[in-house]
């Protein structure tokens, strides 16, 4: 009899372990708005060996690639009520959510991978984390950097801010980036991300930004012929965790999910480094022209920081905001 109850009670908590493993284990839904092959992916799938390593295999994750889980902007609204865990997104879609991450797409603010790294990781990324969960109830956990976005259009080279003006440019929805292209002379289309291969495809639009590295992955080369070496964004995409689904969890896995972050950032650097170079030949031998714009940049600079800085001194929350970034990045303030 006593064997018997041993068995059982040996049975009744191999069940309970299992069980108990069974509640807690997780597989987070991460939506990614790019395809296969872009610096997007690449964070989430560092993140997700990190997790899985992190957590000893109770914990992953699951990437849904190429905007499946709805757009960019989409996703960030899932994730504030909960119904998404993760998103994996360009900083441009957080922007009308939480206005102060505004700062890193104001135009040639950010001026190098160095930059966009000191930023994030340094004391001004912990204030718009902040931030992003008071004004959007997401934490952004995870930096991408993806380079900077490179003006493509499927007509002629643009080298000059005077040749921008007869095309039809398709930005983000984003006021920083509209006002951009109208401080340059033309009316930008904003359209969704999830919806501008077809846009240029269809020739609704001439033209888009993005860097290299996600032109290529979104095969951008099949409808698009020339590309313009601007500098005007450097994009950083954080990996956003859904500040509910986050506080749902264990203390102990609230770190690791930290820490899984904190190492996908620090590899997403790394791919950049080792990729970006390779991909813009790659553009090339699929037939992309690329130009540098002329005189440096000069005009296209000039228009861009004049008349877009002070427009969102009052949105990035004070002209102060901006002299901190300039000043972290060793420039000087305005
Ligand atoms: C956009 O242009 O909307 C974004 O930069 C797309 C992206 O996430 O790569």
């Amino acid at each position: 009899f006593l064997k018997k109850v041993c068995t059982l009670t040996a049975a009744v908590s191999a069940a309970a372990m299992l069980s108990a493993g069974a509640v807690s284990a997780k597989n987070f839904k991460i939506a990614v708005g790019d395809s296969a092959g872009s610096p997007q992916e690449a964070t989430g799938k560092f993140f997700v060996e990190a997790l899985e390593a992190k957590s000893n295999g109770e914990h992953t994750a699951t990437l849904f690639l190429n905007g499946q889980l709805g757009s960019e902007q989409d996703t960030v609204n899932e994730a504030a009520i909960g119904t998404l865990d993760m998103s994996l997104l360009a900083i441009n879609n957080v922007t009308p959510f939480s206005p102060t991450v505004g700062v890193f797409t104001l135009p040639y603010v950010i001026l190098s991978l160095e930059d966009a790294e000191t930023l994030t990781q340094g004391p001004i990324g912990q204030e718009l984390t902040e931030n992003t969960l008071r004004d959007a109830g997401v934490r952004i956990i995870a930096w991408t950097y993806t380079g900077f976005r490179r003006l493509t259009n499927s007509k002629k080279p643009v080298e000059a801010v005077a040749d921008l003006q007869d095309l039809v440019i398709r930005v983000p929805k984003n006021e920083i980036m509209i006002e951009t292209y109208k401080a340059w002379g033309i009316n930008p289309t904003p359209m969704a991300w999830s919806e501008t291969f077809t846009g240029l495809q269809t020739k609704v639009v001439d033209g888009q930004d993005n860097p290299y590295m996600t032109i290529n992955a979104m095969k951008f080369y099949e409808v698009q012929d020339h590309v313009t070496n601007l500098r005007y964004i450097f994009s950083i995409e954080p990996l956003i965790v859904s500040e509910a689904v986050f506080q749902n969890l264990s203390e102990e896995d609230q770190q690791i999910i930290l820490e899984a972050g904190k190492e996908a950032t620090l590899k997403s650097a790394q791919f950049l480094r080792d990729s970006e170079a390779a991909i813009k030949e790659e553009l090339v031998a699929k037939g992309m022209k690329i130009v540098d714009p002329e005189n440096g940049e000069a005009e296209f600079i000039q228009l861009a920081t004049e008349a877009v800085w002070p427009k969102f001194y009052d949105s990035i929350g004070g002209v102060e905001k901006l002299n901190a970034v300039l000043s972290a990045i060793g420039r000087d303030p305005v």
